[in-house]
């Protein structure tokens, strides 16, 4: 995916002040399908400070994630979102109780289409892009995503961002 300079630039804008608004936007988003599975989302409240991005793609990008976690979960679990700051970087992540993956599985999940069997077999829908598109928007950034986790024990998907100048950087066509 490409991303246009005028758009980056234009919708980039300090998320500081926004992300735990926008995280706990995107928490709402999700609880119908949570509740339908008596999933808690628990949001931890912290501080961005320094962070800056595109407002909607990183939106896109954590909606994602939980979407993620609440589809791949089974009733009665938790899904936890926290964050954290680590030698100048910011954490952020979001840990599920689910069905986890294998470590064969977790090297797949970033390629175009890659479902897991656990995932087809769920019932939930799905076109396996999501996690693709989730990657390119934090590099985009300047971060990266680190994933972990083990069947039947969960998944933590970390998105680790440089909490300074993190604005995107601008694409030359
Ligand atoms: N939290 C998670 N727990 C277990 N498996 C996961 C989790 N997140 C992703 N996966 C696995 O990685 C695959 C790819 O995720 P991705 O978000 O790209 O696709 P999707 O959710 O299947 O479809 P969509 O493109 O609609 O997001 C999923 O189909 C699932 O097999
Ligand atoms: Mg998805």
């Amino acid at each position: 995916m490409r991303f246009r300079r005028q758009t980056a630039a234009y919708r980039a804008v300090v998320l500081a002040a926004f992300i735990v608004v926008m995280l706990t936007g995107c928490v709402e988003r999700v609880r119908a399908q949570a509740d339908r599975k008596r999933i808690r989302i628990r949001l931890e409240p912290f501080s961005a400070d320094g962070m800056t991005g595109d407002r909607e793609l990183i939106e896109y990008a954590f909606y994602n994630l939980l979407t993620n976690a609440v589809k791949y979960s089974p009733p009665d679990t938790e899904v936890t979102v926290a964050g954290h700051r680590d030698n100048g970087r910011l954490r952020i992540s979001v840990r599920d109780q689910g069905y986890g993956m294998s470590r064969q599985e977790l090297r797949e999940i970033f390629t175009k289409f890659y479902r897991t069997r656990k995932a087809e077999a769920s019932g939930e829908a799905g076109t396996g892009i999501g996690i693709s598109i989730v990657q390119q928007i934090i590099t985009h950034h300047g971060g990266r995503i680190e994933v972990l986790g083990e069947p039947g024990k969960g998944s933590c998907f970390t998105v680790v961002m440089p909490a300074g100048e993190a604005t995107p950087e601008p694409q030359v066509h």
